[in-house]
């Protein structure tokens, strides 16, 4: 998986991009989910871990440079710079305002001119889509002719790529060998009025800029990791400007919005704000714990576990000493890497695990969460720091019977999960302990007061007859080991848990849409997604009553 990634730490940052981008595009009545949502990983992924940037020094002259040429993404574009710390983000409350910053398309932010029309950080003024790619061009040539290093990332969207211009400029680059520009295509699909490929079909689009001789990459516009390792191969290659085709999916993170044309250019009712956050909020993460079912087959398990749709992988590593099993080791792990660009969530039941850490870097983990049982405060912190530095996330867990440590509140800026354990540690296929839930409620409830933007993940005897209770009681990492391997349809079992997850989600929400008086507008707004689950929900009678 990628270079310094901390991929929770990143994955809640984005998430902040789509709460942002939504609440000021409710608030002003008008705005683009569609896209701000379609981009937000995108987005995330150059400003939190890529460029070369200082929100505290906007006109660096050897900062990267990016272009937003999907204009429209403004929502998302304004909350990734503000998450970035170049304005405030309760300032997102005022897009599209007379007399805000942050007007409907960017303008090209300048100390002098557009002091109140714009925000720092911006480069470019979009609007009438098509032109970004050229002023890319631009700013690449000038930085070749004066022999600067600054890169230049635009933003294009997959509509825009009617525009004419498009190929114009990008002529002009291969003809240029501009190296130093990284185009990203947001690959979702959907335009103004329909489908893509209804209105204009862009397929074959990598062979197309292949033949404009640009050297071309194609991945998962929502996996973050892959995102970085494609800006990283991009960052390598000499004589050819490069293209990234990002299969995004448009409005993804609210469901009624995902894939959905209608949600390209239009705003959600402010009082559903508190719904939609919520939402996106409370993602469930799946991760199969491939210890489970048959004895090891490693990379088939994987294999079958990102088909199935699993979000990550659970890798139990167990000494001997801590726990009575032994499983897997770092040298495993270190063999499975190329299998997946899914992250490696590496849960270690080891003694002094301090002594071990540096052979999990190396394996590439993601998430590395050691035992609370087997390290003081200052042995996690030393561990937690050697992970942060090398970009993993760090993580606590905590048997059944275990408190969590007072010294935790102290670090949270370290800690990107706690695993509260839902069996005590050793073995896959146990019984799930029911008393945990409401140490997990507890835990839940006084993490937030204290502002933990981590993740409480629940470990052990997890299957879709438990999940909406762990789920209910704050865990939105849920690892799943016999309920997904000991099945005989793997691919099932992870669908059942999702689907599981989101009849959990659903009934969250119409609870909170009943406190909310709004039941009723809610139920019409989902209506396509709660039909499906209304047997689930019991609101088949509701939803039938509502037109
Ligand atoms: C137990 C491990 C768990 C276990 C999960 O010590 O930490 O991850 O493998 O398997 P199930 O879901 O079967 O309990
Ligand atoms: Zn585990």
């Amino acid at each position: 998986m990628s270079l310094k990634l901390r991929y929770l730490n990143l994955k809640t940052m984005i998430r902040d991009i789509r709460m942002l981008a939504i609440i000021g595009i409710a608030e002003a009545g008008s705005g683009h989910p569609g896209a701000s949502f379609s981009a937000a990983e995108i987005m995330g992924s150059l400003y939190f871990r890529i460029m070369k940037h200082d929100p505290h020094n906007p006109q660096w002259p050897e900062r990267d440079y990016f272009v937003n040429s999907k204009a429209h993404s403004a929502p998302g574009y304004y909350a990734t710079l503000s998450l970035a710390g170049y304005f405030p983000s309760d300032e997102m409350g005022s897009l599209r305002k007379l007399g805000s910053r942050l007007q409907g398309h960017p303008v090209r932010y300048n100390s002098i001119y557009q002091k109140n029309q714009s925000v720092p950080g911006i480069e470019y003024s979009g609007g009438s889509e098509g032109i970004g790619l050229s002023v890319a061009v631009g700013i690449a040539l000038a930085s070749k002719l004066d022999g600067k290093k600054n890169h230049v990332y635009v933003l294009i969207g997959d509509g825009e790529s009617n525009e004419g211009q498009i190929w114009e400029a990008a002529m002009a680059a291969s003809k240029y060998k501009l190296d130093n520009i990284t185009a990203i295509l947001d690959r979702n699909r959907i335009q103004q009025d329909g489908f893509t490929e209804d209105i204009m079909p862009m397929d074959p689009v990598r062979d197309k800029w292949a033949a404009f001789n640009w050297n071309t990459d194609e991945i998962k516009g929502h996996n973050v990791g892959e995102i970085i390792d494609a800006l990283h191969r991009a960052s390598l290659v000499k004589d050819r400007p490069s293209i990234i085709i990002a299969n995004t999916i448009k409005g993804n993170g609210i469901k009624h919005m995902t894939n959905n044309p209608q949600w390209h250019g239009k705003a959600p009712p402010r009082k559903h704000t508190p719904l939609l956050l919520e939402e996106l909020e409370n993602e469930c993460l799946i991760a199969p714990s491939i210890i489970a079912g048959e004895p090891e087959n490693y990379e088939d398990k994987i294999r079958k576990a990102e088909r199935g749709g699993a979000d990550m992988i659970h890798l139990d590593i167990m000494d001997g000493k801590f726990v009575q099993n032994k499983t897997m080791t770092a040298e495993t792990i270190k063999k499975l890497r190329h299998v997946t660009s899914l992250p490696f969530d590496a849960h270690l039941m080891i003694e002094k695990p301090i002594g071990h850490i540096d052979k999990y870097i190396d394996a590439r983990c993601d998430i590395v969460t050691v035992h609370a049982e087997t390290c003081n405060e200052n042995e996690f912190l030393e561990i937690a720091e050697k992970l942060l530095k090398n970009g993993i996330s760090p993580g606590l867990a905590i048997n059944p019977p275990t408190e969590l440590p007072s010294w935790f509140y102290s670090h949270l800026d370290k800690i990107d999960v706690l695993i509260v354990m839902s069996v005590n540690p050793g073995f896959s296929g146990q019984q799930f302990l029911p008393e945990v839930l409401q140490k997990m409620t507890v835990l839940n409830q006084k993490l937030g007061e204290h502002g933990f933007k981590g993740y409480i993940e629940a470990d052990g005897g997890i299957d879709s007859m438990t999940l909406q209770q762990v789920y209910d009681a704050g865990a939105k990492i849920v690892v799943a080991g016999n309920a997904v391997y000991g099945s005989s349809d793997i691919h099932g079992a992870i669908i059942q848990l999702k689907h599981k997850a989101n009849v959990a989600l659903e009934k969250r929400l119409l609870i909170h849409s009943t406190s909310l008086d709004i039941r009723q507008d809610w139920i019409k707004a989902r209506r396509h997604i709660l039909i499906p689950l209304a047997n689930e929900l019991g609101i088949e009678e509701e939803l039938h009553a509502i037109k």
